[in-house]
């Protein structure tokens, strides 16, 4: 016991027994003044933070970005130059289950980074699609709610999904992605990630491009059909944590292909759709992905709490050389993501060591619940600025160039004049039969106790896609639950019409 660290209270004074507690008489009662009892007992009621709102389920590493490729021309930011090494911190997540969520579920997988550049951190939060189900930020918390539990049932409901859906087509690019294959990967180095977004590069000579950007994955698509995710999970409800901490632990480290695809500021009013609708890809014919480097996960965190649950992502946190676009999503998530870190990790969520920067920063926030760095800008004069005392400066190099914009301030329909169907059939014309087929047994399954009237709204949907898509769905409905056009579903009543 010699060579052993005392242990001691978090007041630093040596305890001298952590195994029975302070009583009056052997066989009780317990004493207040037992303060150690107290406070073991107070700390484990305050060990559970709120989990995210949505991607509560996470796995994530660390690792390094390499860029090789020469995009110089593009952005100054110092993390994308040739040459240059950016150590990172990848979160990946699915986005309606809990944080006790089985991982091998039918889900878009989130697909966070968090670059620790030279200039301050870089957040790239995407998804492993690389368009997502709404266009409009004013129908995400309720595009959320149709993924979440029902408030009566608690039980997740088919029949508000596809009733959500069947009234935004333009879901459908994003929905036939969810059902095909890539819907459900083995585990996260087997799948692809986006930035999803448009996002905007900048130069020195103050020139804008619009950019997206892929993380291609090494190591190849591998995904799971919807029986072999049920065994997978009736064996182990960590799948996703088991093969990604294994493998790097084992030094497999997994790795993705970077590409950017690049746009020319003014090219975005002659496409022939809007650059900037998240429910859009730009086809690879007219903006070639670019490959760019490569980015690895070679390290896993020490402490998954601190690390992995604490993280906190932003799409806010951008660097020099890179910025916004006028997407009406991203521009809500810049908004969005630090309300939510102040919610769910505190007014300080970014001194964290796992948010903080790893260069040089200083600012004037000040106290606040849980400040442990006191002021930044090491100066006790120069806790405002202006000041005459030293303190931190402004740097005009890092301003942005202007981004021209116009027009009247409304609320545009989003939903006039944009093509819902040209890209998911492009994308269904890829699909080979068995894919096909899979696609078409993935919604049918899906669609289980949903009312006929919303089946048959969606239906209309894919017919519009292609004809092959409405009638293999349709084929499947009968197969899988004796479906016939228009008619109540065998499945009888839904969760909630059984509830009512
Ligand atoms: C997590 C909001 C759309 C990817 C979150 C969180 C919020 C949020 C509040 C929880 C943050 C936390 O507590 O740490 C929104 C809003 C959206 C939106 C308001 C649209 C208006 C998107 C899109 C993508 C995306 C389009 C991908 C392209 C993610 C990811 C996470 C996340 C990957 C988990 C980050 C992590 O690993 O910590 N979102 N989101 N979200 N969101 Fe979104």
């Amino acid at each position: 016991m010699a060579d052993r660290p005392t242990l001691t209270t978090t007041a630093g004074a040596p305890i001298p027994d952590n195994q029975n507690t302070m009583t009056a008489g052997e066989r009780g009662p317990v004493l207040l003044q037992d303060y150690q009892l107290i406070e073991k007992l107070a700390h484990q009621n305050r060990e559970r933070i709120p989990e995210r709102v949505v991607h509560a389920k996470g796995w994530g590493a660390y690792g390094t970005l390499k860029i090789t490729g020469d995009i110089s021309k593009y952005t100054k930011a110092k993390a994308l130059q040739p040459g240059s090494e950016t150590p990172l911190l990848l979160r990946f997540s699915t986005v309606a289950g809990e944080q006790g969520a089985a991982d091998a579920e039918r889900d878009v997988r989130g697909f966070a980074i968090k670059f620790y550049t030279p200039e301050g951190n870089w957040d790239l939060v995407g998804n492993n699609t690389p368009v997502f189900f709404v266009r409009d930020p004013y129908k995400f918390p309720d595009f959320i709610h149709t993924q979440k539990r029902h408030p009566k049932t608690n039980l997740r409901s088919p029949t508000a999904m596809w009733d959500f859906w069947s009234l935004s087509p333009e879901s459908l690019h994003q929905v036939t992605i969810l059902m095909s294959d890539r819907g459900l990967p083995v585990a996260p180095m087997f799948m692809n990630g986006y930035g999803s977004h448009t996002y905007s590069f900048w130069n020195d000579a103050g020139e804008r491009f619009w950019v997206k950007f892929h993380f291609k994955t090494v190591q190849g698509h591998k995904t799971l059909t919807n029986e072999e995710a049920e065994s997978v999970v009736g064996k182990t409800r960590e799948s996703y944590q088991e093969a990604l901490f294994n493998t790097i632990e084992n030094g497999e480290f997994p790795k993705w292909k970077v590409q950017v695809q690049i746009m020319p500021e003014l090219d975005a009013e002659k496409t022939p759709y809007n650059p900037f609708d998240l429910t859009k890809v730009w086809p690879h014919a007219d903006y070639p992905p670019i490959d760019i480097g490569e980015l690895e996960l070679n390290r896993n965190p020490e402490n998954y709490f601190a690390e992995i649950e604490q993280a906190a992502f932003s799409p806010s946190n951008v660097v020099p050389g890179i910025g916004f676009s006028p997407d009406k999503m991203l521009q809500a998530r810049v908004f969005s993501y630090a309300d939510a870190h102040r919610y769910r990790l505190g007014t300080h969520y970014e001194a964290l060591p796992v948010n903080a920067p790893r260069c040089p920063y200083h600012h004037y926030h000040k106290d606040g619940q849980m400040n442990f760095f006191g002021q930044k800008t090491g100066n006790v004069d120069a806790y405002y600025e202006p000041n005459s005392f030293g303190g931190a400066v402004e740097q005009p190099a890092a301003k942005e160039p202007p981004l021209k914009i116009s027009g009247d301030a409304d609320r545009y329909n989003h939903r006039v004049g944009n093509d819902d169907y040209s890209q998911p059939r492009a994308l269904f014309n890829l699909f080979d039969d068995g894919q096909k087929n899979r696609l078409f047994n993935n919604i049918a399954a899906a669609m289980a106790g949903v009312p006929g009237e919303i089946i048959e709204r969606q239906l209309a949907h894919f017919d519009k896609v292609h004809e092959d898509y409405g009638a293999g769905v349709r084929q499947a409905l009968k197969e899988q639950h004796g479906y016939e056009a228009n008619a109540i579903p065998v499945t009888g009543k839904t969760p909630q019409e059984a509830a009512e």
